[in-house]
């Protein structure tokens, strides 16, 4: 940390004190959204103002996501078009951050192939970005640092996107290591951050004014697992229920191994606790879970769900799904299609399978040819379609409080905003309700959404 200072205190001194603009894109999950926000907390100490355009930018960082190939694609296609940017400007400096960083093929492959890349910083590795920022300033072609992991990243500030949401990680890492997932191999294993700090920053957002606390993890079930006198993640969830003022607490994943039905009563019994689970199923095939390495069955999973449909038969679920693992059969396939009839999600985020190297299903047989895995992503898309329409329809007649969070883009005049159950509400509303509660009566439904007439405007409470 001292190293750093030094580095902060210097780059403000070789730049009188106005090293100029940073341009910070991330491409991830919000654990990686969340990394980007700590990017612009160390560039903040060394005195960056931050940009959207990418044109008027001293320094560009992509923090970047490996989960699939299209994701490691899409960053090298705008690393390669930054060349220009770069000839013409060649005082822009340009950094790689996030997952893609910490396959060594892929540092590799952009330090042989992508000139125009100054630094490279990994996932653990973002307290270090001082001082390779210093060395590239110092005219250093090559500043990389993807150290497996160092304590300080972790407890680096947040620059925050908005002033009424805040996301804020409980642990790091992923030991679960699902056979198609590369997370394991850039994020390193499960490590929890102390209660304590989690609860006083929860209460500092909170203090502040934040109206929504999404907690991140790749799987919060097994928070403190690591800690042994620590405390289990329903008993955080109740800690953080009893912090005072009107806020939402929202959290993010929840692999189904690990799903009790402590977290369960703790959902219903905790007032602050958004009425919503995200439950990744992935497959409704317990052969295609077992080749998955998910630990869990269909059946297995279905009993949680039918625990949660006994205390409350409308509670809004949401999942990922995977369509086309290795080999995955039409029959397989089709008992994806079963679950989400059975479940009826609000919801669901669903991916063609992606190779990644170094995984274990890298290595197995794939002998579905890939215009049957897109036929069969438009089918459960269908399926999903229709769910959603009818399933949607629930609502009508419902009071929802909502938290109003932007405008409209598809009717003017209209704001949306997140009901508890996380869905999507659009409603006649002014811009100054933004980042308040409401009370929206629920009077349409769509296969995305609900609409609604304000009844109630909660004050900022
Ligand atoms: N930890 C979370 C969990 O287990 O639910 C998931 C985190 S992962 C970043 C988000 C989603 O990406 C996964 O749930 C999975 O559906 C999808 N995913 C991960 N690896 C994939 C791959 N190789 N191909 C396609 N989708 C993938
Ligand atoms: Fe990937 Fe599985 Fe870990 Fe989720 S639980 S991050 S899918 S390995
Ligand atoms: Fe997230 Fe992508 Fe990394 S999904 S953890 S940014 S590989």
């Amino acid at each position: 940390m001292k190293e750093n200072s030094f580095a902060i205190e210097e780059i403000r001194r070789i730049t009188g004190g106005t090293p100029g603009k940073a341009y910070v894109r991330s491409f991830g999950c919000q654990l990686n959204v969340s990394d980007g926000e700590k990017i612009k907390g160390v560039l903040k100490k060394c005195g960056y103002s931050f940009t959207e355009d990418e044109n008027e930018a001293d320094l560009i960082i992509l923090n970047t996501c490996a989960v699939r190939e299209s994701a490691e694609d899409r960053v090298f296609g705008i690393v390669g078009s930054m060349k220009k940017l770069k000839e013409e400007r060649p005082s822009l400096l340009i950094g790689i951050a996030g997952c893609m960083t910490a396959q060594s093929h892929i540092a590799e492959k952009i330090k042989k192939s992508y000139p125009q890349v100054d630094i490279v910083l990994g996932t653990s590795a973002i307290s270090s970005l001082p001082r390779l920022l210093l060395d590239a300033l110092n005219g250093v072609s090559f500043a990389a640092d993807i150290a497996e992991y160092d304590d300080f990243s972790e407890a680096v500030e947040q620059v925050r996107e908005s002033t009424f949401k805040a996301s804020v990680p409980i642990m790091f890492g992923c030991n679960n290591f699902c056979t198609y997932c590369i997370v394991p191999y850039v994020r390193g294993r499960e490590r929890s951050r102390r209660a304590e700090d989690i609860i006083s920053e929860v209460r500092e957002l909170v203090g502040s004014g934040y109206k929504e606390i999404m907690l991140l993890g790749q799987n919060v079930n097994s928070y403190g697992n690591d800690m042994p006198d620590g405390i289990t993640f329903p008993q955080l969830l109740r800690e953080l229920n009893s912090i005072e003022g009107e806020f939402v607490i929202r959290f993010m994943s929840s692999h189904p191994k690990d799903a009790s039905k402590e977290l369960i009563d703790a959902i219903f019994e905790c007032e602050k606790v958004g009425k919503h689970l995200h439950l990744p199923v992935q497959s409704g095939s317990s052969e295609v879970l077992r080749r998955m390495n998910r630990r869990y069955t269909a059946e297995k999973y279905l009993s949680i769900v039918d625990y949660i449909y006994s205390r409350d038969p409308g509670f809004s679920l949401t999942t990922d799904l995977i369509v086309g693992f290795p080999d995955e059969t039409y029959e397989e396939f089709r008992e994806t299609l079963d679950i989400i009839k059975r479940v009826r999600y609000d919801n669901i985020y669903s991916f063609i399978y992606s190779k990644r190297s170094g995984t274990k299903a890298a290595g197995m047989p794939d002998r579905t040819s890939d215009e049957e895995k897109s036929r069969r992503m438009r089918e459960l898309l269908e399926v999903q379609r229709e769910i959603s329409s009818e399933h949607y329809k629930r609502f009508i007649g419902r009071t929802m409080r909502v938290l109003a969070d932007g405008k409209s883009k598809k009717r003017p005049g209209y704001l949306t905003g997140k009901s508890s159950e996380f869905i999507i509400v659009e409603f006649e509303g002014d811009d100054s309700l933004i980042g308040s509660f409401v009370d929206v009566e629920i009077t349409g439904s769509m296969n995305w959404a609900v609409t609604g007439k304000i009844t109630d405007r909660r004050e900022n409470l």
